[in-house]
């Protein structure tokens, strides 16, 4: 099997709706669905992010309105005809041979197919087809076609249609989806176009279509919402001849645009040949996969993550971070839930952020443009700050459907899942990770994290001695409200609130970054009290999903196995789901999915809740055993909390959580959109959860747990600026190559990474190998082996050991399996210099503090001894063991004595052949127990562990240093 390869033999029209789904092509700009050019039984679907339109219709008797992405007109018709036979259709064709390819690496689509018409000539056809990564207006499709055994003419029919409309989704099929009017067609220097506009949000659409034929046009048919034109290809047995339809799709609601058609006249009059278009495209990608890599063993594992990361950029690239739009969360590969934006952002944007923060930064701007709708439905419902939308879309405005059908019942009924305000949690929680992940907040950031808190905060209401947040829903949709209650909601949803709680901390923390933005001490005060007061009920030794959740019943779970729209199913039968402890998807659970057990436990033990041993496994077992997992989330989260405690389990929740789409574990939803939420759920497991990536303050954390079918995984991230190459297996996680558990950006671990390129031409030139020499052997290109040769990163795991036997050498060796030599062991270079710095420069280096040398006259002769320090009040501070060898050695304890001490901290950076030192030299002091308190916040943490409780002070009584270039 191959880890690239989407690949469909034969031609099933039953199985196309989800083929075309998962074939969809995109750009993060706009996507078309895998539907074949010429078929019957195709769904069409052609959606540019962020283009809405909203429509009313009448069900039960109601009006409603809804905003759906909007079906844009289809660019894909183009069918052939032999002589005298009619045109070609799939499903009526005589096929020989049938097979579709999606290529995930260069995101190019092929359909190769040999047809025997009605008088017996054979043709095969072959069509390759993409949606530009590169230019984001342009999509083609090249056609080639070999009579095999006949000669003559062959016609081929290419249309633009504009006939289209939202039906790909069966249950709103009693909904409006004609979102477009005012069709209009023609033609200039023969070029085809067609434009449309949407009806309430008059957004023009156009479409213009060249086809590049070995003979001209033919004909011409053009209709008000269709443009059609034909081309004769003489045909010579065995000789391939090829068609190629390239078309710009643009619409009024883009950026440096007069107007939409003249736009899209100019695209596609200036899109290079099919070759070209198709070598940009791919170098696109290239670039892209470099980023968003991911290797996880195995070619099984491998096809679907790479499938995950593929729809997931498709739906978010670069293109998309400028565009004013949000995560769809059915991406834009088909029209369930019309495109809207929930809170599956939470399960997408954690992986963006550590590689293309400039997307997720794109998607936080999405909301905060949305900031005035949502501080309006915040004073609407009578609270503070921000309240977002449990869906939103153009405008920002609450976009859930009042009423929604029960396919089971087939009766429309009243939905109340506006009242997931949870969804504000989640932007704040991304936010809180972009923070975490690029070391910046933007002010506008910080705006929308302390917008939303003081929502949160407004929201809970003092009742007794506890804050209580009334009348929400949480995570779980089968709750809304209470049995037999006329109202909906219910209270202290546990997610919510102990979320709130986290949130308030964070929010008093932007409050320090952007002081501006909170000029009352008041608020944060008030965050505080909050946070340590909300409400969490617990029953049977567990945290309760809501208040009055422990009165509810069981459910039969025996008679109901295997279902997971319980709602649909229960009320089909006149039941009620909110009267049984069953839920949907994860919901308190998720707490563990967002907070680590030692945060969980902290936010409840400061909201006064003692945390007694075992309450998270006993919550985890509890909710396990009731929830049906009736959305594709639920898997990705029950995978993440049993990663620990039941690992073959977890993989298990892993397992269907891959499969969600690939295989439609849902049931026939995939051919309406992929789960986006659940394809960033797993590659963040695979990161955050699996190999125990944890974004912190000061560095990031290493703590892999991979389950045993997982051998190795290996990502280059982006944190905070820096490009890093993490790998993982069951014995250690790696950074750069080297062992580490924990990584502050920028200290001493890096050092000796970078010269991995200078290991290359070292081997290269101890074997007598050329550089293009080595590269064939690597089968990668001679430009890239220079730029690693040359610059500071390290190839995927495939190309390192493919490099490594080039050279006749470990992947080990390359990267430094000299981890055990000292750095700088390579030829030095020819003209060294060295550069005196001032002592203000020398502070300057040593300020952040880390692992430094102190050197002395031990009473075993002259010692040197690493020491990780801190600077406080210009002193460098370190601790030690009380009575050890330096106290005693040094007699740092006894007044008077002022022994003379040489500290030194020093860097070598062997990429860029170039270092310094440092030297401090002064007296070693205890500090003075009354001074330990506030010397103790610089958070010294010996480097060697253990009890080491002195603390000792160097003063600077003369630093000198030196930078050397030219190592
Ligand atoms: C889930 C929600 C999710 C939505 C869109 C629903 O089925 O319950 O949590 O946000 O689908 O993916």
């Amino acid at each position: 099997m191959n880890a690239w390869t989407l690949a469909y033999e034969g031609f099933d029209p039953g199985g196309e709706g989800l083929r075309e789904a998962l074939c969809t092509l995109g750009n993060g700009r706009f996507a078309t669905r895998g539907a074949t050019p010429d078929g019957e039984t195709r769904t069409p679907g052609t959606y540019v992010a962020g283009c809405y339109d909203r429509i009313d219709s009448v069900v039960a008797g109601r009006t409603v309105t809804n905003e759906d992405m909007v079906n844009l007109p289809d660019w894909l018709p183009l069918t052939f005809a032999t002589p005298d036979c009619g045109w070609f259709v799939p499903e009526r064709a005589d096929l020989l041979a049938y097979r579709h390819e999606l290529d995930l690496r260069h995101g190019v689509l092929t359909r190769q197919l040999r047809w025997r018409d009605p008088t017996g000539r054979i043709t095969a056809v072959s069509q390759r087809r993409l949606v530009s990564m590169a230019e984001p207006y342009l999509a083609a499709m090249e056609t080639t076609f070999t009579a095999e055994n006949w000669s003559g003419r062959l016609r081929v029919r290419s249309m633009l249609d504009g006939r289209v409309a939202n039906r790909g989704v069966v249950r709103y099929r009693d909904l409006r989806g004609d979102h477009l009017t005012c069709h209009d067609t023609g033609t200039q220097d023969d070029i085809a176009w067609l434009t449309a506009i949407t009806r309430c949000s008059r957004i023009t659409v156009a479409l213009a279509g060249r086809i590049d034929a070995p003979q001209k046009p033919a004909s011409l048919q053009r209709e008000a919402d269709r443009i059609a034109c034909e081309h004769v290809v003489e045909l010579a047995q065995g000789r391939p001849a090829v068609v190629t339809k390239t078309v710009a799709l643009t619409t009024s609601r883009d950026h440096a645009c007069h107007d939409a058609r003249s736009a899209a006249l100019r695209h596609v009059r200036r899109a290079p040949p099919f070759v070209d278009l198709l070598a940009r495209h791919t170098a696109a990608w290239e670039r892209l996969w470099r980023c968003a890599r991911l290797d996880v063993g195995g070619p099984d594992l491998s096809r679907i993550v790479h499938l995950h990361i593929f729809h997931l950029l498709q739906t978010l690239s670069p293109h998309t971070a400028d565009l004013d739009a949000g995560v769809p969360a059915r991406g834009l590969h088909g029209e369930a839930y019309r495109g809207h934006v929930f809170w599956d952002e939470l399960f997408v944007q954690p992986w963006l952020s550590l590689r293309f923060p400039e997307i997720s930064l794109g998607l936080l701007r999405y909301r905060w443009r949305r900031l005035p709708e949502a501080r309006d439905a915040a004073r609407e419902a009578g609270y503070d700050g921000a309240m977002f939308p449990w869906q939103s879309g153009s405008d920002g405005r609450e976009e859930t459907q009042i009423l929604h059908l029960n396919p089971a019942s087939g009766r429309w009924l009243p939905d109340h899942s506006h009242l997931q305000r949870h969804v504000g949690l989640a932007i704040a929680y991304n936010v809180w990770q972009h923070y975490l992940a690029t070391g910046s907040m933007p002010p506008w950031c910080a705006e929308l994290l302390l917008d939303i808190a003081r929502c949160f905060a407004s929201m809970a209401v003092r009742h007794g001695d506890r804050y209580e947040i009334r009348g929400v829903m949480g995570p779980d949709e089968y709750h809304d409200r209470y049995p037999g209650a006329a109202v909906p909601g219910i209270d202290n949803n546990a997610y919510t609130n102990v979320m709130t709680a986290w949130l308030l901390l964070r929010a008093r923390e932007t409050a320090r970054l952007a002081p501006d933005l909170v000029p009352d001490q008041a608020e944060p005060d008030r965050w505080d009290e909050i946070g340590r007061r909300l409400r969490v009920d617990f029953h049977d030794g567990v945290i309760s999903q809501f208040s009055g959740y422990a009165g509810l019943r069981e459910l039969d779970w025996h008679r109901y196995r295997g279902v997971r729209r319980l709602d649909r199913v229960l009320e089909a039968e006149g039941d009620d789901v909110n009267r049984y402890k069953a839920s949907k998807q994860a919901d308190t659970l998720m707490l563990c999915y967002l907070l680590t057990g030692e945060e969980l436990t902290a936010i409840l033990e400061r909201l006064g809740y003692p945390v007694e041993p075992g309450l998270i496994p006993r919550t985890v077992a509890y909710y396990l055993k009731r929830t049906s997992h009736g959305s594709t989330l639920s898997a990705v989260v029950h995978a993440w909390v049993l990663a620990r405690a039941n690992r073959a389990q977890s993989w298990r929740f892993f397992t269907e959580a891959l499969h969600s789409d690939i295989r439609d574990v849902q049931g026939g939803t995939t051919a309406e959109g992929v789960h986006l939420g659940a394809m960033g759920g797993t590659l963040d497991l695979l990161q955050r959860c699996y190999l125990g990536l944890e974004l912190l303050r000061d560095g990031l954390r290493l703590d892999p747990l991979l389950p045993g079918r997982l051998g190795v995984l290996s990502m280059p991230i982006r944190f905070r600026g820096r490009q890093l190459f993490i790998d993982a297996d069951h014995r250690e996680a790696r950074v750069n190559g080297v062992a580490c558990r924990f990584y502050r950006g920028g200290d001493a671990i890096m050092t000796r990474t970078g010269d991995l390129g200078r290991r290359i031409i070292h081997q290269r030139a101890h074997l007598g190998l050329t550089r293009e020499e080595v590269a064939v052997r690597a089968d990668m290109s001679p430009g890239y082996l220079k730029y690693l040769e040359e610059h500071a990163d390290v190839p995927d795991t495939g190309a390192l050991y493919r490099l490594a036997d080039a050279l006749r050498t470990t992947t080990e060796e390359l990267l430094g399996g000299g981890r055990e030599r000292p750095p700088g062991h390579g030829p030095a270079m020819a003209n060294p210099t060295l550069e005196i710095l001032g002592e203000e420069e020398c502070l300057r280096l040593i300020a952040p503090g880390g692992i430094g040398r102190v050197a002395f006259n031990g009473s075993h002769g002259p010692t040197v001894l690493p020491v990780n320090y801190k600077m406080h009040e210009g002193a460098i501070v370190f601790r030690t063991a009380a009575g050890g060898s330096m106290d005693n050695d040094l007699r740092t304890g006894l007044d008077g004595v002022d022994i003379k001490i040489a500290f030194e901290v020093d860097l070598i950076d062997e990429t860029n052949r170039e270092g310094w030192s440092v030297l401090v030299q002064g007296p070693a002091h205890h500090v003075p127990p009354e001074e330990v308190p506030e010397v103790s916040s610089a958070d010294v943490t010996p480097w060697a562990g253990g009890d080491r409780q002195l603390y000792i002070r160097i003063t600077c009584r003369q630093i000198t240093g030196r930078r050397i270039h030219g190592l």
